[in-house]
C-alpha cells in the first residue's frame, strides 16, 4: 500500500495557488478521472492497481516546471518534449519508480528509439512507450486534455487527436485505435 500523496508532492515544485499549479492540478485530475471512469467500464478494470492509476494520472506532467514554456508559466530549461523523462526523474528521486515510468512513457502515445532519431528529439536513446494497462490507460487518457495555459484545460475530440498522431505517424495513430477499442470497445478507421 503506497502513502503517495500526489497534491502532497505537486505543492514541493508549483507554488499551491498558482496559476501553473491549478492548470497542473486540474490538468491531471481531469486525466485522473477519464482513466478511472474507462477503468469501471472495461473488463480490464480488474486486472488495474485502481490506486496507482488515479496517483500516477495527477502526477504525470510533473516534470513540466523544468521546462521552457512561458505559456504554461514554466521557466526551466529543457524543452518541452523532455517533460516526461524529467519528471521521472524527479519521481525516481523520491522512490516512486513506477510513478516515474508513467511521466516518461506518457508523451504522444509513447516515443521509440526510431521516433527520436527520425525527428531528431532531444532524448535519451530508449524506448519510451507505455508496457503496462496502467501506463497504457494513462497516457490514452491523456490525449483527450490539453493543458492549453487555462486552469481548466480544454477537452480534445477524437478528430482533433487523430490528425495530431497521425501527423507523427501512422504507427501513433494505429496505436491509439488499438487503445481505443481495446480499452473503450471504440472502432476507428
Ligand atoms: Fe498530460
Amino acid at each position: 500500500m503506497t502513502q503517495t500523496d500526489p497534491l502532497e508532492i505537486i505543492a514541493r515544485f508549483y507554488a499551491p495557488g498558482s496559476p501553473t499549479w491549478a492548470m497542473l492540478v486540474h490538468h491531471g485530475k481531469a486525466v485522473a478521472r477519464k482513466a478511472l471512469d474507462i477503468a469501471a467500464g472495461s473488463p480490464f478494470a480488474k486486472s488495474l492497481d485502481l490506486q496507482f492509476v488515479e496517483e500516477a494520472a495527477m502526477l504525470h506532467d510533473i516534470g513540466i516546471f523544468l521546462t521552457h514554456t512561458p505559456e504554461l508559466g514554466c521557466a526551466g530549461v529543457h524543452p518541452y518534449v523532455c517533460h516526461g523523462v524529467l519528471g521521472n526523474r524527479v519521481l525516481r528521486a523520491m522512490g516512486l519508480t513506477t510513478h516515474g515510468r508513467v511521466c516518461e512513457r506518457h508523451v504522444g502515445v509513447g516515443i521509440s528509439v526510431e521516433d527520436i532519431q527520425r525527428f531528431d528529439l532531444p532524448l535519451p536513446p530508449r524506448d519510451m512507450i507505455p508496457e503496462t494497462p496502467e501506463e497504457e490507460l494513462i497516457c490514452y487518457a491523456d490525449k483527450f486534455h490539453s493543458k492549453n495555459g487555462v486552469p481548466e484545460g480544454r477537452y480534445k475530440a477524437l478528430e482533433e487527436i487523430e490528425k495530431s498522431l497521425k501527423a507523427i505517424g501512422e504507427i501513433h495513430w494505429n496505436r491509439f485505435r488499438e487503445w481505443a477499442f481495446r480499452f473503450e470497445g471504440i472502432r476507428l478507421n
